[in-house]
């Protein structure tokens, strides 16, 4: 990894969209494959597909690179659209373990994977919407 400076995004320093696409591949195919990830999964629709391409759509954008979840389906409102399915403290592990261990797997480098955990923390942590 280069060194990060203030003026690249986090977008810039993690290798563009062929990298952000790999991230969350490896991220829904771990949740798939996994049994330490059978609760998160079972808070899932049946088919990924659509988690997949909108999950990739939107770290685009939150990445500082091009913006193509707001593009295509506006303001994102994670924590509106979360709330049909049941977010707990298990699940928001299993999600936080599960993205940590595809960015180790699609080899990025630590600096980089505990910065974007930091962040990915945050976020899951404010979706749960249900008592434990
Ligand atoms: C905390 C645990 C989480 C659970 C259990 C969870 C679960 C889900 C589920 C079930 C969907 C719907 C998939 C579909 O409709 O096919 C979804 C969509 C999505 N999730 Fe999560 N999620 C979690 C955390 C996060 C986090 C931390 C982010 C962002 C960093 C995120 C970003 C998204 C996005 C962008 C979508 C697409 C939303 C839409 O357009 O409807 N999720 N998630």
């Amino acid at each position: 990894m280069e060194a990060m400076t203030d003026t690249q995004t986090l977008y810039e320093v993690i290798g563009g969209a062929s990298r952000v696409r790999d991230m969350v591949d490896r991220f829904y195919d771990l949740m798939e494959l996994e049994p330490e990830f059978a609760l998160l999964r079972a808070a899932h629709p049946p088919t990924l597909d659509n988690a997949r391409e909108r999950l990739f759509m939107f770290l685009s954008g939150w990445m500082g690179g091009p913006d193509l979840y707001v593009e295509a389906h506006g303001h994102p409102r994670l924590r509106m659209r979360h709330m049909p399915f049941a977010i707990g403290t298990q699940e928001r592990d299993q999600w936080l373990r599960a993205m940590a261990w595809a960015m180790e797997d699609v080899g990025i480098a630590e600096a980089l994977r505990l910065r974007l955990m930091e962040s990915f923390y945050q976020t899951a942590d404010w979706m749960r919407n249900k008592p434990d």
